[in-house]
């Protein structure tokens, strides 16, 4: 049975945090799905297309990654999917203290048994958040040792 995992969220953009998580889950699993959920009440500073379209090009070297997003529910996108594995990255307490909930909960909903499976963050990127990456890029901050010198580029041009 192919072992299929996922990896699901926002990223908005994608960071070198991110980027870390889907390196090593990609060496777990037989593929590894990258996801952007499509949150029809959020305007993201990336569309959902920029967002899937550099997840594609900053995975390249991944020949076993693919991007691809969904909206609804995480668990019935799991389900129609066959997923066998939803890989989470795990920075801090705050961050156990929300995944421990969604885990449980989506547990539940899990048809097939899926795992919920967590990486912890490597400890060079545990400060990394999207939202500081904008926040400090917006500002005229450096933010080339956070995201892939791709992401680096793409926010200075909106930046700009
Ligand atoms: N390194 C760096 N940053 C990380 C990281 C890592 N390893 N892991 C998470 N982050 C950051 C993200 O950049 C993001 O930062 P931001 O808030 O500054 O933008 C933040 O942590 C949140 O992560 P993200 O994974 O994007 O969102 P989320 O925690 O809200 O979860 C889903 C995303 C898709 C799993 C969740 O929203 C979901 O399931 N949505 C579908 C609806 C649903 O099913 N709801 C019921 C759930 S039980």
């Amino acid at each position: 049975m192919e072992r299929k995992a996922l990896y699901a969220g926002s990223f908005d953009p994608v960071t070198n945090g991110h980027l870390n998580i889907i390196e090593r889950a990609a060496a777990m699993y037989d593929s590894l799905t990258v996801a952007v959920v499509v949150n029809p009440q959020k305007t993201g500073f990336f569309s959902v297309d920029e967002r899937v379209r550099i997840i594609q090009e900053v995975t390249e070297h991944l020949p076993n990654v693919h991007a691809d997003r969904f909206s609804g529910l995480l668990a019935d996108y799991v389900n129609e999917n066959g997923f066998t594995a939803v890989v989470r990255g795990l920075r801090d307490t705050a961050d156990f203290l929300n995944e421990f909930q969604m885990a449980q909960m989506n547990a539940l909903l899990y048809t097939e048994g899926t795992e919920t499976v967590f990486l912890m963050t490597d400890p060079a990127c545990s400060f990394i958040s999207s939202s500081l990456v904008k926040e400090v890029a917006s500002l005229g901050g450096d933010v080339s040792r956070l995201v892939h010198p791709l992401v680096a580029a793409k926010i200075k041009e909106k930046v700009r």
